[in-house]
């Protein structure tokens, strides 16, 4: 049964640039003694664990409890809880420490899991199939509107109770969609991960960057269209974000925004909404491609699309140079040291699937190499795997219902 300390909507995240630490996030009815506890994956009871007191304080009437696991020794699997003092705790949960030889990551993308009807269950059908085909995924991106309305805490609570094992099993790293803030014009998912912005951001919005493996990640806030009546993000984040860019020397670069700047769908291609990916392809584009930027991730659209790299003065690179390579026995169609990021929109992990608006005419201005439309009563997601100079990526496309696969599609990038 319930109680006044019960954890809800448990988190991890990556804690800023140090891998070897991990953000915790969860709430509780009323301010307690938090504590956290770690310990090996065999030690069930927890009998040998550490045990950490977390931060408390009020936000919306709710207790928001946090806490820093640090030092974590890389590849080592914990098993971990949050709780109370008191003795009431959350279930336990296995997580892997993200692996830290600099050569290898694996990490899956989801988007736009907002869903009123199933709150999360569809969810949890795209990270079932994930957990099943690549369980050595070291973490989880998720592209923003992860709720339908950020400020009903009822609705995190149900979304991450059926996404569990999502949310609190690997360390996500989440940008805010307009549906996470679009009440508030501050991110209102602030207060559900534990994310440190950095020393030198002068915005209350959420963006960040983390490292892992051989790969930086950006993490943009696309709220910014709040304040720039849908023209792009503000100067202060754009400066920001080139600094970003030019303070890592890891090997390959993947921003994440949830607004896209190349999309099939309403945002990206319908007339009538041009005015926000426009505007991010004339503040970003140069600086994407001077910074040697590998992968742009999107949401917001609800549709699988993979660009062409797109060159430093946004046009597609019709004339990028594609090779097939089999990698662990599966084909994937690479394209080879682009000079620019491939845009890439991983679909819709909710119930909300939207319809295509744009041709696909790479002789006119198609921006495209492949786009799927999701279909109803389908989820969707993308797993990434980084090593050496191969990025290669599956889109995969899950009923939602049954679990069982639909469509996959193999893409990636050769340096
Ligand atoms: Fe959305
Ligand atoms: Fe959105």
């Amino acid at each position: 049964m319930k109680g006044r300390f019960t954890p809800e909507t448990v988190t991890l995240t990556l804690y800023g640039r140090d891998t070897s630490a991990y953000g915790v996030c969860w709430y509780t009815e009323d301010a307690g003694e938090p504590i956290v506890q770690y310990t090996c994956e065999d030690d069930v009871r927890f009998k040998n664990c550490v045990t950490l007191s977390a931060e408390v304080r009020d936000y919306g009437g709710r207790a928001r409890n946090t806490a820093v696991l640090k030092d974590l020794e890389p590849g080592a699997r914990y098993r971990w809880r949050v709780g109370d003092r008191c003795g009431v705790f959350s279930p336990s949960e296995v997580m892997t420490a993200i692996r830290d030889d600099g050569e290898e990551l694996t990490f899956t993308v989801y988007s736009d899991s907002q869903d009123r009807a199933h709150f999360g269950k569809w969810l949890s059908a795209a990270w079932r199939d994930a957990k099943a085909h690549f369980p050595c995924t070291d973490l989880t991106i998720h592209g923003g509107d992860v709720v339908d309305s950020g400020t009903k805490h009822r609705l995190w609570e149900r979304m991450m109770r059926h996404g569990r094992g999502l949310f609190s099993g690997t360390p996500v790293l989440p940008v805010t969609g307009n549906h996470d803030h679009f009440e508030e014009k501050d991110s209102v998912m602030h207060p559900y991960f534990n994310v440190t912005p950095p020393k030198d951001k002068p915005e209350p919005l959420m963006y960040y960057s983390a490292d892992a493996g051989p790969v930086h990640f950006t993490m943009l806030c696309s709220g910014d269209y709040e304040y720039t009546e849908r023209h792009g993000l503000k100067a202060e984040q754009i400066e920001w974000a080139k600094r970003d860019l030019a303070s890592t020397d890891k090997p390959w670069k993947v921003v994440v925004i949830h607004t896209p700047f190349y999309s099939p769908g309403k945002y990206g291609s319908a007339e009538r909404h041009q005015s926000q990916p426009v505007s991010l392809r004339a503040q970003l584009n140069e600086i994407f491609a001077d910074a040697g930027v590998d992968l742009v991730i999107s949401g917001h659209d609800h549709i699988f699309s993979e660009s062409y790299p797109i060159l430093r003065d946004g046009r597609a690179d019709h004339d990028a140079e594609y090779i097939v390579k089999r990698v662990n026995g599966r084909f994937y169609r690479l394209a080879v040291r682009p000079e620019g990021p491939v845009h890439v929109l991983p679909g819709c992990a909710g119930n909300q699937n939207r319809p295509v608006e744009c041709e696909m005419d790479a002789e006119k201005t198609g921006y495209f190499k492949d786009i799927v439309e999701i279909p109803t009563g389908c989820v969707s997601y993308v797993a990434v795997d980084v090593k050496g100079d191969l990025l290669t990526a599956e889109f995969v496309l899950v009923n939602a219902k049954s679990g069982e696969r639909v469509i996959t599609r193999r893409f990636g990038i050769q340096k």
